[in-house]
């Protein structure tokens, strides 16, 4: 049964990941919703797409207790993106899997913001949230993503790969990455 009693937040040495707020959603997208962002995940999202990503992200949390979650920096509580866990549920690939994602505005790359906040979000998902293993799925074309899910320590798992050509029309290839909570105990 998902704990969705108290809003969740957890902080890093940078970050804080916490529960969406109602005021988050017009920041996040002001940041999210540029070409460059958005180059992997279907390009700049309509307002439809938008409420769709908001409930999808919302339901998340009822179900599972976590989401995909916002991601603040500390210093100056600016929202940087999002980060956080899902259950794997792409048409075509593995489903109900724990599933580590991330999102994050322009400005805020290249500083690793990202790792910090993947690897917290590795650390709840096995000491929190029960799983035994953790997937992470992207297009070969997004080396950033990818890069990050090596950088973290997970393995290539082609066996979980799939098709889904809403990302990369290009490549509907859909390659997964995996970690079990022995490799992140020995990553970390
Ligand atoms: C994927 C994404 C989150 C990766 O972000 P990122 O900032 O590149 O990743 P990291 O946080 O690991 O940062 C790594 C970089 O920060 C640098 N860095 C600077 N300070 C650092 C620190 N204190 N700790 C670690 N890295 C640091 C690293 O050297 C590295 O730089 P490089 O890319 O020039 O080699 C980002 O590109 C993104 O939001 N993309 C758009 C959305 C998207 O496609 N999401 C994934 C869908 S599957």
């Amino acid at each position: 049964m998902a704990d969705t009693t108290g809003a969740f937040r957890h902080e890093t040495a940078r970050l804080v990941l916490r529960d969406w707020e109602d005021g988050d959603w017009d920041a996040f997208w002001r940041g999210i919703n540029t070409p460059a962002v958005m180059r992997w995940l279907g390009g700049v999202a309509d307002p439809a797409q938008r409420t769709a990503v908001r409930e999808r992200l919302e339901g998340y949390r009822r179900d599972h207790g976590h989401t995909f979650w916002v991601v603040e920096r500390r210093e100056d509580a600016a929202l940087l993106g999002f980060c956080g866990l899902k259950r794997s549920n792409q048409k075509g690939g593995p489903q109900g899997m724990m599933e580590v994602g991330w999102r994050l505005r322009e400005d805020a790359w290249g500083q690793g913001y990202a790792k910090e906040a993947a690897a917290a979000s590795l650390d709840l998902a096995f000491d929190r949230f029960g799983a035994a293993e953790v997937i992470a799925l992207t297009v070969q074309g997004n080396t950033a993503s990818w890069g990050l899910m090596k950088r973290l320590g997970m393995q290539r798992r082609a066996d979980l790969d799939f098709d889904n050509a809403d990302f990369d029309p290009d490549n509907p290839r859909i390659i997964a990455y995996a970690i079990t909570q022995q490799g992140w105990q020995k990553a970390a």
